[in-house]
C-alpha cells in the first residue's frame, strides 16, 4: 500500500480497538493487524488485548524475531504524528525519572515500619506500666 506517509493520532489509533479494526501501535508506526489477527502465531487474543493502543513494550517483551519484524511491514500503515510522539517520550521520561530519584523513597521504604515498631514497642510498655 501506498499508506506510509500517512499520520495518525493516538485517537485516531484508539478508535480501532475492536475485531473489526485492529490498530496498533509500535515504536511510532502505525500497523493495521485487522487481517493479520487469524495468522499471527501468538495468537489473536494478544493483539486485541493491544488494539488501539500503543504495543511497543508488549512487542518486544516477546522477543519478536526478525522475520516477525519483517512481516510487520506489510502490516504498516502510517506513523505517529509528532505531537503525540512527544507525548509518549514526555510520559516515558516522567515514568523514568522516580528510578533515577529513587533514592529518596527507598529510605521511606525502611524507616517508616522502624518507627512503627518503635512506637508500637513504646506503647507495649506503656500498656504494661499500667497493668499491676
Ligand atoms: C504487526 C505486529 C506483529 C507481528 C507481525 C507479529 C508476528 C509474530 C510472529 C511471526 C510470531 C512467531 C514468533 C516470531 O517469529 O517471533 C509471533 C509470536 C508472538 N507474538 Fe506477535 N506479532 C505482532 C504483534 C504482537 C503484539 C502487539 C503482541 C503483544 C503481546 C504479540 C505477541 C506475541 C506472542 C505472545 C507470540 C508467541 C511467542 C511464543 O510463542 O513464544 N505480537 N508474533
Amino acid at each position: 500500500m501506498s499508506g506510509k506517509a500517512e499520520v495518525y493520532s493516538l485517537e485516531d489509533i484508539a478508535s480501532h480497538n475492536n475485531k473489526k479494526s485492529v490498530w496498533i501501535l509500535i515504536h511510532g508506526n502505525v500497523y493495521d493487524v485487522t487481517k493479520f489477527l487469524e495468522e499471527h502465531p501468538g495468537g489473536e487474543e494478544v493483539l486485541l488485548e493491544q488494539a488501539g493502543k500503543h504495543a511497543t513494550e508488549a512487542f518486544e517483551d516477546i522477543g519478536h524475531s526478525t522475520d516477525a519484524r519483517e512481516l510487520m511491514k506489510q502490516y504498516k500503515i502510517g506513523e505517529l504524528c509528532d505531537e503525540d510522539r512527544q507525548k509518549i517520550k514526555e510520559i516515558q521520561e516522567k515514568n523514568h525519572w522516580p528510578v533515577a530519584g529513587s533514592d529518596e523513597s527507598s529510605w521511606r521504604n525502611w524507616l517508616i515500619p522502624i518507627i512503627v515498631a518503635v512506637s508500637a514497642s513504646i506503647a507495649y510498655r506503656f500498656y504494661l506500666s499500667y497493668q499491676v
